[in-house]
């Protein structure tokens, strides 16, 4: 028996990264999977890996700031599976800026778009859908950055606190409405992903020319060590199972004690 068999799972931006390694991780323990991104290629063909591995996956274009694909979607998954149980909202970018005085209104309204709106669409037009098959979990990717500062990304540190408190805000409402829905957040420290190629601080190649993320985990984590997306995957797995019952409203955090 897997930990989340027969349930139905929606993961966004899990064309790579920490959304690939939910996507795959939550296939082995048994749900069917419906990933979505806006990197269509990318999306194909991590469903077509696991699908060649024994799991069940479909990729489905998505851009998570789009209310009409988000309707279009959910209506989709409930004609097609009947409901959904997981939701993991992990869509999300970094934006850069040395000082706050230099961002632009545009680079601040990006960085709200995908972090907040994404996951605000999600919960909006998720959660009736959950309730109506019988309840779920819904999973909100913040970050280390929404627990403590991080300067040169304030703007991102802003989204992910909102993330936060967004999620135990929600898992209240649902929690008193007693519509079987359950809402946490996850707070990765750092993970060895294409976020820190975007961000212009990291490798090239995740997982092959790991140096300048390394360094910076050398430096932040104790013990200097650098997370990989399954860790991130297996805290989802976590949450998305029946053995986190009676979590809701809680911040997991994984990050080797960097914001202890
Ligand atoms: N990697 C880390 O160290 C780290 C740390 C803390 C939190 N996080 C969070 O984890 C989540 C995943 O990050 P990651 O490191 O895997 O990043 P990533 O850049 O590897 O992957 C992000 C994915 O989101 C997709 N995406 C971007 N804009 C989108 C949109 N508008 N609609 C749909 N999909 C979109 C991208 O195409 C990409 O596939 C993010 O929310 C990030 O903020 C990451």
């Amino acid at each position: 028996m897997g930990q989340v068999d027969g349930k139905i799972a929606l993961i966004t931006g899990a064309a790579m990264g920490i959304g690939a390694a939910c996507a795959v991780r939550l296939a082995e323990e048994g749900a069917t999977i419906i990933l979505t991104d806006i990197d269509d290629k990318k999306g194909e063909s991590t469903a077509a890996l696991i699908n060649s591995n024994g799991g069940r996956a479909e990729y489905l274009h998505q851009d998570v700031t789009q209310e009409d694909q988000w309707i279009a979607l959910v209506n989709d998954i409930g004609a097609r599976h009947g409901g959904l149980d997981i939701l993991v909202n992990n869509a999300g970018i970094a934006v850069v800026c040395e000082s706050i005085t230099e961002m632009s209104l545009e680079d601040f309204h990006l960085q709200n778009s995908i972090n907040l709106d994404g996951v605000f669409l999600g919960l909006k037009h998720c959660i009736p859908v959950m309730s109506g098959s019988g309840g779920g979990s819904i999973i909100n990717l913040s970050s280390v950055a929404g627990l403590k500062a991080a300067p040169s990304l304030a703007a991102y540190a802003m989204t992910k606190g909102g993330v936060k408190l967004l999620s135990k805000s929600v898992a209240k409402e649902c929690a008193v409405a007693g519509n079987g829905v359950r809402v946490n957040s996850v707070h990765p420290g750092i993970i060895d992903t294409a976020i820190w190629n975007k961000m212009g601080l990291g490798a090239d190649v995740p997982g092959e020319n790991r140096t300048e993320t390394s360094e910076i985990a050398q430096q932040a984590v104790p013990g200097g060590k650098l997370g990989v997306p399954t860790d991130i995957a297996n805290g989802v797995v976590f949450l998305a199972s029946e053995s986190s019952s009676y979590m809701t409203g809680s911040e997991l955090v994984i990050d080797h004690g960097l914001s202890c």
